[in-house]
């Protein structure tokens, strides 16, 4: 089974870019299964419905999500219907959303599941004591699990990897924004990559206009961070191949698309 897997798609400019690009992807890489994190899909900040809809449309299968879930309030009338969208699984008991989503691909099932870091981030549940349960639910019914782990520190989701190691299929880290160049298979099996990067803006800070994240670095003055609309593009993402008997990883591989690394068919 190929899996595709792209980071963080950023307000308007990130969506056309997954749009473009994503019939050429899909040409180049022939996955089976598409997965888009969309936190940041929404004008930086959250997704609403029509977004959602529209990622489907363009042939995604599930988007996952991360600590901007909750930024544009539209996705509370929308998250429970929502089936092929996940938020962390560690949020409090009761959250609406859910954190694990199984879905078909061919005759195999494969479960996604969406769980946030804690450090430099909001205080959360356990995300590892929340994957020892999720694990136990998934593995009744599939070798083959796809984890985003939307985290900051680099440590936090090595920690992570090694944790799952044998027991998923893929720790793909997202939410720093920035593709880190460390995508390997672990000695038991599973598919590992610090951040899988963004999509949208190239020449913005994670997406976002410069001056006002320059100027509170300098000032430490409150600011009002918008996306950056227009200008070159950047789109990060990797693949990876998982044994259809196993479930285990075979190869990972990463995706970076943008003026410096322009795209090759
Ligand atoms: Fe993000
Ligand atoms: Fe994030």
């Amino acid at each position: 089974m190929r899996l595709l897997f792209i980071g963080d798609v950023v307000g308007a400019l990130g969506r056309n870019t997954l749009t473009n690009y994503l019939p050429k992807l899909k040409k180049k890489y022939r996955p089976q299964v598409t997965i888009v994190n969309g936190e940041n899909a929404a004008s930086g900040r959250g997704i609403t419905e029509k977004i959602y809809k529209k990622f489907l449309q363009d042939g995604v299968d599930v988007v996952t999500l991360g600590n901007h879930t909750w930024d544009n309030k539209a996705i509370f009338d929308f998250i429970d219907d929502a089936k092929k969208m996940v938020r962390p699984a560690n949020f409090p008991e009761g959250v609406p959303g859910q954190g694990m989503v199984f879905v078909k691909v061919n005759a195999i099932e494969l479960a996604v599941i969406n769980m946030q870091a804690r450090s430099f981030m909001v205080d959360l549940d356990d995300p590892f004591r929340k994957m020892e349960e999720l694990l136990k639910i998934a593995r009744k019914r599939t070798p083959f699990i796809f984890v985003d782990f939307h985290g900051e520190t680099t440590s936090e989701k090595q920690a992570m990897g090694w944790f799952l190691d044998g027991r998923v299929s893929a720790v793909v880290g997202t939410h720093t924004h920035v593709q880190t160049n460390d995508p390997r298979i672990l000695p038991k099996g599973t598919a590992y990559l610090t951040d899988v990067g963004m999509t949208g803006p190239y020449d913005g800070i994670l997406g976002m206009k410069r001056e006002p994240i320059i100027e509170k670095f300098q000032t430490s003055l409150p600011q009002r961070f918008e996306v950056v609309e227009d200008g070159r593009e950047i789109l990060s993402g990797c693949v990876i191949d998982i044994d259809e008997q196993t479930g285990k990883a075979k190869k990972i591989q990463t995706i970076l698309i943008n003026e410096d690394h322009p795209f090759t068919d």
